[in-house]
């Protein structure tokens, strides 16, 4: 066998990390797209961050990762071939394990509840690991664009510390489980989930719920009225959508393009921190209030396309457009 000048090049990195192994505290091996197994580094006992982002050709995670005692940050971001990973990871130093876009990637390892942030988006995998319920720490879930996810997240209702849930593009999930606790940014858009649960009213912290293009969302629960901390309501593209939300008057930004609303209520002059009122294409809308006229903070309204529109009651407001 001879080695060229070019081989050397491509192994290059994995010489230098063989050299080094017992001393590093962090590997970075990112863009190296012609790696393709990563050696053992069970020797590598004071490692505390791996990063192998846009390792394109890297399929498989070999088991000693589980030996690296110290490993806090482990980035696999865009390793778009990873499709074998060990099956449990219980590192109690692991905080932010990242597989985004690993597209190939079926399974999700069991981990460690000492993890705040998991971040699965755009992979293959079909459901969440059992050990799920246990990531007391776990503030963000990201399971965006994870299309191949259906409905086995009974289990993040127990997530005391979850801020944030992304459930984006999960085109396959129909619905979700009763969350509870401190969460306060849900994103659902493009799902297929037919109905909000009640209990969303206890989430006294949810401050925004994003829900544009569920085709199949049916109106609103009116415990949604009971959010204190509501701020921001998407359901632009929710085309059954047939009625205006009960939100609570803290509300400032309401997007309802698209929807089948008909009207809005004369109550809406509660919601004095009114921003933003999005009806654009809602084709059977055709009464607006006249209490309508006491939302000082309304910048920005449009009604183009509603075609059932015709006139304003008793408006004098100004600065809108
Ligand atoms: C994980 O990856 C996502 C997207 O690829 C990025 O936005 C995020 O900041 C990363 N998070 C961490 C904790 O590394
Ligand atoms: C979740 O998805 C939404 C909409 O697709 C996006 O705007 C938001 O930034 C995502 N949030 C996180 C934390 O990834
Ligand atoms: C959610 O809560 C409702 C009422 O509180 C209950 O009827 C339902 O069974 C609960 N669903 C799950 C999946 O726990
Ligand atoms: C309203 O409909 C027009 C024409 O179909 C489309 O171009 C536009 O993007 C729609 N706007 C919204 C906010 O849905
Ligand atoms: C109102 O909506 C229409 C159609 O979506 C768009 O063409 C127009 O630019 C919008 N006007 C303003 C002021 O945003």
């Amino acid at each position: 066998m001879h080695f060229s000048l070019g081989m050397c090049l491509l192994l290059y990195p994995i010489i230098l990390f063989l050299l080094n192994l017992a001393s590093l505290k962090e590997i970075n091996l990112c863009n190296s797209e012609h790696l393709s197994t990563v050696p053992d580094l069970s020797l590598a006992k004071i490692l505390e961050r791996v990063n192998f982002e846009y390792c394109t050709n890297l399929v498989e995670v070999p088991s000693s990762i589980q030996s690296l005692e110290k490993l806090g940050d482990l980035n696999m971001r865009y390793c778009t071939s990873l499709e074998i990973f060990p099956s449990v990871i219980n590192l109690r130093s692991l905080k932010t394990p990242n597989f985004s876009d690993c597209s190939n990637l079926m399974k999700c390892p069991e981990i460690a509840k000492n993890i705040v942030y998991l971040n699965l988006k755009g992979t293959a995998i079909e459901e969440l690991p059992k050990s799920t319920g246990h990531l007391s720490d776990l503030i963000t879930l990201d399971l965006k664009d994870c299309k191949r996810i259906s409905n086995l997240l009974e289990s993040i209702c127990l997530l005391k510390s979850l801020v944030t849930i992304n459930l984006s593009g999960c085109s396959d999930i129909t619905r979700i489980p009763n969350i509870s606790g401190k969460v306060r940014f849900l994103y659902l858009s493009e799902t297929a989930i037919e109905e909000i649960p009640s209990s969303i009213g206890s989430l006294s912290r949810l401050s925004c719920l994003d829900l544009t293009n569920c085709k199949r969302l049916k109106n609103l629960p009116c415990d949604v009225s009971k959010l204190a901390s509501f701020e921001k309501l998407i359901l632009s593209g929710c085309t059954r959508i047939t009625r205006f939300p009960e939100v609570s008057s803290n509300i400032k930004k309401l997007l309802l393009d698209g929807t089948k609303i008909e009207q809005i209520p004369s109550s809406i002059e509660y919601c004095f921190e009114l921003e933003e009122l999005g009806l654009q294409n809602c084709t059977r809308f055709h009464i607006l209030p006249s209490s309508f006229c006491k939302l000082k903070y309304l910048r920005r309204l449009n009604l183009s396309g509603c075609s059932r529109f015709e006139s304003f009651q008793k408006f004098r407001v100004t600065g809108i457009h």
